[in-house]
This record gives C-alpha cells, structure tokens and sequence, in this order.
C-alpha cells in the first residue's frame, strides 16, 4: 500500500501545500519530515486561505492523521499558536502526532540565527530568522533538545545547561549580546510539556503499523531539492534534506518500503533569499511573474525572485529525488505572454554545460541557453482535462516533460482546489 513523498523541486514555494491538499481525501497519514516554521503554504479551500508553517498541509483535511515526524525542528510555541489558530476556524487539529525524537528551537536559536546573518553582512543567507539553522546545528553537534527531554526535568536542565555554556560565551564576548539564563529556558520548556504530551509519539513505529495495515501515507517535504544542505545551492540552503531521502532518515521509514515521489515543480521558477539562480529576470518579465503569480513569500512577506523555468534543475531534481510524476504548478501565470523563454542548459565562460555543474562558482557564473516557446492568450483557469488546453500551451507542457525526466501526471491551472488538470493518478 503506497507511501509516497511529495517534495519541491526548485527553491520552495512551487505550491506543495495545494498539491497535497489535492490528495487529501485519499490519504490516512500526512508526514512532515524536515524543516520547521521556516515553510510557508497556503492553502485556498473555497472563500477559505489557510497559511500553514510548522503543521502539515493535510491538517485541513478531515479524518487524516497528520504527523510531525523526527527529522522535523520544533518550535512548540508556533506549534501551539497554529494549533489554537486552526481551532477558532473549525479545523480539527484533535489527531495531530509529534515525535518524541524530534528536536526544539528555543530562544537561543532563533536570537543565534539572527545575530550570525547580521555577523555574515554581504554573505548573509537570508534565513527565514525562526531558529533552523542553530537548531539542526546543534543536533549535529549532538547538544540538542529534544521533545522527550520536557518530561525529565533533571535530564532537560542539564542537557540546556550544556547547550548553553559555549553559546553564552558566544553571545556575550563575539555578539555582544546578554546571556540566556539556563532557568528561563528551562521554565518555557517546561509550561509547554502538559499540553504536549498527549501528541508525543513513536512516529516510526506508528507509521510502520500504519503501512502494514494497508493505509496511504504521504511525506510532505519542506522547502525543496535546491534548498537541500547536501544537494542544494550550499551554502545558500536551508539545514535539513528536503529530498526524498529525506523523508526516510526524517520518518524512520525505510527507503524500500516507498512507492511514489512526486515532485512539485512552478512551470517558471522563484526563489527567497540570497544564492545563485541562473534564470533569474531583472526587467519587466520578471514584475510580471511577481504580480501575476503573487510571488510575494508566505512566511516572511519577502517579494520572491523570479525567472524562467530551468529544465537541468528539473532533470536535476528527478535524479536526486527519484521523481516518478512532476506536478506542473502555476501554468495560469504564464498566459498572455507572447514567448515563453525556457532554460535548456548553461554556459560558463564559453562551455556549454547540458546539467547543472558540480562546481558552486561555475553555478555562480552561469548563463541560461534559451529555447523559446510561443505563448496563449485564453484564460486556462477553468480547464479540467489536458484537451481544455490551448494548443501552445499542451505543448509546452509537452516540451518541459520531454526536458525534465519524468512525465508531468497533474498541472495546476489556478490558486483554488479544483483548479488542477490531472493526467495520471497519484496514488494507485
Ligand atoms: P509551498 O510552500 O510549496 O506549499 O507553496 P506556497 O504556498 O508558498 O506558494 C505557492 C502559492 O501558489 C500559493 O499562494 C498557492 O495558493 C498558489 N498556487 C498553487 N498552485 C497554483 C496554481 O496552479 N496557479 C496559481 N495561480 N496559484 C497556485
Ligand atoms: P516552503 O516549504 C522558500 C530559504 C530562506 C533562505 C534559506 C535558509 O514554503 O517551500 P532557513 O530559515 O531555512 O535557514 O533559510 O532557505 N527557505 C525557503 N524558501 N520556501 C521555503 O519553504 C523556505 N524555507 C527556507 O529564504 O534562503
Ligand atoms: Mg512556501
């Protein structure tokens, strides 16, 4: 019975929320398994947006299970605030699971993510500012917190004790900053754990009964495979894999028990914060992506940059992730262009590369190769089945498909929920 891994392909916000939403109905279990509050998915059900960070996106659908997986970093604040956010607006948010082994972001990571961009000036990332960076840190570093730590008080004073004695010295002598009391800490903590604890879980050895009673259980994956700390734009990435592989160190699922990736591709590309992005538009094409598809970033109100669709990172993103179906998003946007740009490959300093190069400073230097592809007038956001489609523009779906390394199995035409062209079922 299908597990399957929903992630983006490109950096972020290609509308993985809508995509699963899409699948809502059919599915048991809706699985985040990286990232944290640094998402940003909005999610249009009739008259009704929802801006989703830290939840999964199958939260607004009735009788799914969404879980809060182990590779997941947790800030139990905006956990509750969300939470408390839903309620008011009817959504049952009563079956929500939250790992035991996930980690926390407390105040020190989000005041350490702050003061090290502001130390980076001109190499700043442009972090979301909500904590990911130190916190995965500080798992690596094997100094985190994690959830089932609230329940021992003696055990939590000394593990926030200990994350805290190299970082105060930091945050006083390198920052400038005042030092984080270890009490302080300790007492947010703590006021969190009663309302917690009936959420917290064994998420790997729930989903596994899960799978072995035949239920569909889909990874929703944060950020995207250019966003990835391994196989992104390092090191303008975000700090956990966002790829599918990601969803099996993340879950505690093993690889051999997934049966479907899909990748959420934008049929142009965006990107929100600093880093390369070869296709990236300077002129007016570029306002006209921003306003017509709203590009204007759901966690941090930042104006998303914007570009041309670049098929070597899509070719890119089915590699990496294993990709078994793309779901094309925003092809409404591009009506009423006259030609459609799309970036074949690169060339760097007179070399033709046909893939994106290894190298970061050839990455840097970059310059897309164009093919162009004429554009369509009609309104597209009432289409339903791929024959609704102008001719030009089933065409360059067509195209992008024989670029990009996977067939293109849904595409979506518009913000809302129906608003989508499905070509082959998602979950068989
Ligand atoms: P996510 O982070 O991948 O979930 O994506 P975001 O929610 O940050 O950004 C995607 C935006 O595009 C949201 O505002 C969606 O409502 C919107 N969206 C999704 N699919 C489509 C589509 O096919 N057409 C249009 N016009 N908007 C879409
Ligand atoms: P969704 O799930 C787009 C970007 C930030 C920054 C970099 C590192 O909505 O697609 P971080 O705060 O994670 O340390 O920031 O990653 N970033 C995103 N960009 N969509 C996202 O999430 C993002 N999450 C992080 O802008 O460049
Ligand atoms: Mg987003």
């Amino acid at each position: 019975m299908p597990a399957i891994v929903l992630i983006g392909a490109q950096w972020g916000d290609e509308g993985k929320g809508k995509a699963t939403d899409l699948l809502g109905s059919r599915v048991d279990y809706v699985v985040k398994f990286n990232g944290g509050n640094n998402a940003g998915h909005t999610v249009v059900v009739g008259d009704e947006k929802y801006a989703l960070h830290l939840l999964p996106s199958g939260i607004l659908t009735p009788g799914v299970i969404p879980v809060i997986a182990n590779g997941v970093v947790v800030d139990i604040e905006v956990l509750f605030e969300e939470l408390d956010a839903l309620s008011e607006r009817g959504v049952d948010v009563s079956r929500l699971r939250v790992s035991a082994n996930a980690h926390v972001i407390t105040a020190y990571h989000r005041t350490l993510d702050k003061v090290t961009e502001r130390f980076l000036g001109k190499r700043q990332i442009g972090t979301t500012g909500r904590g990911i960076g130190p916190s995965y840190a500080d798992k690596i570093n094997r100094v985190g917190i994690r959830i089932q730590d609230l329940f021992d008080e003696n055990i939590l004073r000394q593990k926030v004790e200990g994350a805290l004695e190299q970082k105060n010295h930091m945050l006083v002598k390198v920052y400038n900053r005042r030092a984080i009391e270890v009490e302080e800490v300790v007492g947010d903590l703590l006021s969190y754990a009663e309302r917690l604890r009936p959420m917290v879980d064994d998420t790997a050895l729930t989903l596994h009964r899960a799978l072995d009673d035949g239920k569909t259980v889909l990874f929703e994956g944060g950020q995207a495979t250019m966003l990835d700390v391994d196989h992104g734009t390092y090191p303008f990435v975000t700090s956990s894999n966002a790829t599918s592989g990601g969803a099996v160190t993340g879950s505690g699922i093993a690889p051999n028990r997934i049966d479907r990736i899909i990748a959420v591709v934008k049929a142009y590309t965006t990107r929100v914060g600093a880093g390369p992005f070869p296709t990236e538009l300077f002129d007016e094409s570029g306002d006209f992506l921003r306003e017509k598809g709203f590009e204007f970033g759901t966690t941090t109100g930042r104006p998303r940059r914007t570009g041309w669709y670049d098929a070597p990172i899509a070719r890119f993103t089915a590699r990496i992730n294993g990709v078994t179906d793309f779901v094309l998003t925003k092809l409404d946007v591009l009506t009423g262009l006259e030609q459609i740009p799309v970036c074949v490959a690169y060339e760097v300093d007179g070399v033709r590369f046909d893939e994106v190069p290894v190298s970061q400073s050839d990455f840097h230097h970059a310059t897309p190769v164009y093919e162009n592809f004429p554009g369509w007038k009609e309104d597209i956001t009432g289409a339903r089945a791929f024959d609704d489609l102008p001719q030009n523009a089933q065409d360059y779906v067509l195209a992008l498909e024989a670029m990009s390394g996977a067939r293109i199995s849904a595409i979506g035409v518009g913000p809302d929920r129906e608003a989508i062209v499905v070509r082959h079922d998602l979950i068989d």
